[in-house]
């Protein structure tokens, strides 16, 4: 006994050891972390491999055979070690998630401001002492566990809090609507939206027949899918969308009192996307764009953060709205309702692996702790049937303890049994009740008397008659789609026709783009014409619905700039042999003081000389991080040429560093060029409509349409650079363009449309 007890203690020991080797682990250590030591096996150990049944293996490179003198012979049968290997392996995958397949997760915390003790008794939301551990998953719908992170798609936006009452799952989404009100049409929209049946394609999209068939035949569909195909459904990172639990739950106070709630998650990096043509490329050139960009942040210490909100409506205030406040295809707009924001939470820790963690995290929408509760939405509560049941699919029946999904507070009960259980309960009763008093509910007066922290229903009155029907309000679909896209700016709006343009364009059956033309009209009339005019439908003249006209706050993600920065942002530093050394190092040196990271791209990947330094001598150059070929400006934010004479020369004879500026000028993205390195960007790239500092006597700093160009600058001056516009210190004017994330007018005034890339 005390054997198998030492070796227990010491696997925990070398873990935690190990765990935390790094400092940053110390720090991010919490208690759901330390819950899963004990389940955690560190490979970098002085230890010799075993079989699943602990003996050591010798040979981990043969099967066993009759070998002859040639060297072959047929492999044996009775080789355990080999055949447990290769069973392994067979048995390595299960199945990928039916929807939200392909996702990114890690671990934090979240921290609570401000007390709702008047809302809700739960105490996550009521103990501002509290540190919870999270943990968080990103997510794709429609594409498989392998498809591309850039696809246009709502993301899911799963959080886990491993409170001290137990689990609490918010499964929202990073667009505050969906497509159905019912749970009931969710197989048919998600077969829908998945590849066709006959042939498999396509993968990852909703353009295709099926979908639009689907949007068509749905009117409900209307507000969400005009969301899908807004800036929200291409993030620029994880790091920078909103999340929205979606559905409409409760908070119960103590005195059993009933609050309507929605979830709201607002980053403090602002709301960020990509632009449609770099998404689409980046679905090629770097898959896993999302899940790398998540990873490297937390590697580095810029942990993504959220601000925590909540909207709430008062239990009798209900009837008081023009929507129906449990129709999950309407906000509650926030004019009428404003977001309270009363915490926040944090992802300051990366997964050790993938499958254990990421894959075997499970959530449920009816996971709530005491003081939260559900409401009669019926898409919830369609979803509190469906997660707890994929899961035993997916996972088995005993999904709950696994380590990622156990909670941190003790979990006592008589369910029993079932395939992969890992408790071994003790004690001669596994029923209630009995003769012990052995694990009592809440309720149970007798022994220790009534536990006043379970789990209470909130007492409600229905009366009705059994129907298939929900109430009147959910029969209009027009409104919050006008609302909505009233509410976006003129490019975003631009972004949601030319998306439209290009879903309906995949589709080849006439009777879906004609149809969805007409339904676009239910939005905006000039809309649905300009959509029509590009994909092959009849321009509507006239719509049943007009546009009202209306707008509200908080839409449009231009509304959340987030905070006045560019740290994680990436700038690409483009050189090449000859290039102008101090002016380098002090541009590289401004980015980094303000967080964002450099990364410096070259003809090749190497040593490249400055001018002034002899090749030969192999030393006293800059390494490059990539050359041209190998990464593209698809992956970076901004993009800085640097000077010198030699290195311009050779960029300007290269077809793909003057690609590189052009395809970042039409992706909207800020450029800075000093010196001659102005001149390439005005010989060989050929920017439409922008003015450069050509007067190379001047110390003018010129920035037209995010070019950011200067000649002479003073590189002394630039270590105390501020993110402000400047006209001669061109360090803060192109960082201040960079912190403005695109150059919208660019778009807006069709100068990117002018150029090929
Ligand atoms: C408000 C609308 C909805 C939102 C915001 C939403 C969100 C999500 C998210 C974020 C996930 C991924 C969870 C993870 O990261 O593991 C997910 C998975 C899933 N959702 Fe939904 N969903 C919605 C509607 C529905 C409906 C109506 C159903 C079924 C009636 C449904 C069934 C599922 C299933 C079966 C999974 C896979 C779960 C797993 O295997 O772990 N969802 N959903």
């Amino acid at each position: 006994m005390s054997g198998v007890f030492q070796r227990l203690q010491e696997s925990v020991s070398e873990v935690k050891e190990s765990a935390t080797h790094k400092a940053s682990e110390v720090a991010t250590t919490n208690e759901k972390i330390l819950d899963m030591y004990p389940n955690i096996v560190n490979v970098h150990q002085d230890k010799t491999m075993t079989t699943d049944f602990g003996i050591k293996i010798n040979d981990a490179d043969h099967w066993l055979k009759i070998v002859g003198k040639s060297g072959h012979g047929p492999s044996l049968l009775e080789d355990q070690i080999g055949r447990e290997r290769i069973h392994r392996f067979d048995h390595e995958r299960i199945p990928e998630r039916v929807v939200h397949a392909r996702g990114v997760g890690a671990h934090g915390y979240f921290k609570l401001h401000e007390s709702i003790e008047g809302l809700t008794s739960a105490g996550i939301l009521t103990d501002t002492s509290r540190t919870t551990p999270v943990f968080a998953r990103f997510s794709t719908v429609a594409g498989s566990r392998g498809s591309a992170d850039t696809v246009r798609d709502v993301r899911g936006f799963a959080v886990k809090f491993y409170t001290d009452e137990g689990n609490w799952d918010i499964v929202g989404n990073n667009i505050p609507v969906f497509f159905i009100q019912e749970d009931f049409k969710f197989p048919d929209f998600i077969h829908a939206v998945k590849p066709e049946p006959h042939n498999e394609i396509p993968q990852a999209q909703s353009a295709h027949n099926n979908f639009w068939d689907f949007q068509y035949l749905h009117p409900e569909a209307t507000h969400m899918f005009t969301w899908a195909m807004s800036d929200r459904a291409i993030p620029r990172s994880l790091r920078m969308m909103q999340g929205f639990g979606v559905n409409t739950f409760t908070l119960i106070d103590k005195d059993g009192k009933r609050t309507f709630v929605k979830f709201h998650f607002i980053p403090e990096l602002g709301v960020h996307s990509l632009v449609w043509d770099e998404a689409l490329k980046l679905a090629g050139q770097d898959p896993d764009f999302h899940r790398r960009d998540l990873y490297e942040a937390i590697e580095a210490g810029s942990y993504p953060k959220w601000k925590f909100g909540i909207q709430c409506i008062a239990d009798g205030d209900e009837d008081k709205f023009e929507f129906d406040i449990l129709d999950a295809t309407k906000v509650w707009p926030e004019d009428l309702i404003p977001v309270r924001e009363i915490g926040e939470f944090v992802l300051n820790r990366n997964i050790d692996e993938f499958f254990s963690e990421t894959e075997q995290v499970a959530f449920c929408t009816s996971h709530v702790v005491p003081g939260i509760g559900f409401s009669d939405d019926p898409l919830l509560q369609g979803r509190n049937f469906s997660y707890q049941d994929t899961q035993i699919t997916r996972l088995g029946p005993n999904w709950e303890q696994l380590p990622i999904n156990r909670p941190v507070c003790p979990v006592m009960n008589f369910n029993r049994d079932g395939a992969m259980n890992h408790r071994i309960h003790k004690g001669t009763v596994n029923y209630w009740p009995n003769r012990f008093e052995a694990l009592p509910p809440g309720n149970y007066e007798g022994g220790r008397g009534q536990d006043h922290g379970a789990y209470t229903e909130y007492a409600e009155k229905i009366v009705g008659m059994k129907q298939r029907l929900n109430g009147e309000k959910f029969k209009e679909h027009y409104s919050q789609a006008q609302l909505f896209y009233n509410s976006l700016a003129p490019y975003e709006k631009m972004h949601v026709e030319m998306a439209l343009g290009f879903e309906l364009d995949h589709c080849d059956d006439p009777i879906v783009y004609k149809r969805m033309s007409q339904r676009l009209a239910d939005i905006d009339l000039g809309l649905a014409q300009r959509v029509a005019r590009m994909v092959g439908g009849d321009p509507p003249t006239e719509t049943t619905h007009p546009n009202h006209g209306k707008k509200a706050p908080h839409l449009s993600q231009t509304e959340f700039p987030g905070k006045h920065t560019i740290a994680t942002r990436r700038v690409a530093m483009i050189i090449a042999d000859g290039f102008d050394l101090a002016a380098f190092e002090a541009v590289r040196a401004v980015l980094q003081a303000q967080g964002a990271t450099t990364h410096v791209i070259a003809p090749r990947r190497g040593m490249i000389f400055p001018a002034g330094v002899d090749p030969e001598s192999g030393t006293g150059g800059v390494m490059s991080d990539h050359h041209l070929e190998g990464q593209r400006s698809t992956m970076f934010d901004a993009i800085y040429v640097n000077p010198g004479v030699q290195s311009v020369l050779t960029l300007r004879g290269n077809g793909r560093a003057v690609h590189w500026i052009r395809e970042a000028f039409g992706h909207l993205k800020t450029i800075g060029a000093l010196d001659d390195a102005v001149d390439f960007v005005q010989q060989a790239c050929s920017l439409p409509g922008v003015t450069l500092a050509l007067d190379m006597k001047s110390d003018r700093v010129v920035t037209s349409y995010g070019v950011v160009t200067g000649w002479n600058v003073n590189v002394k001056l630039m270590p105390s650079a501020k993110i402000e516009p400047s006209e001669t210190l061109w360090a803060n004017a192109f960082i201040n363009e960079i912190s403005k994330h695109r150059c919208w007018e660019r778009e807006l005034e069709g100068l990117s449309k002018k150029l090929a890339y």
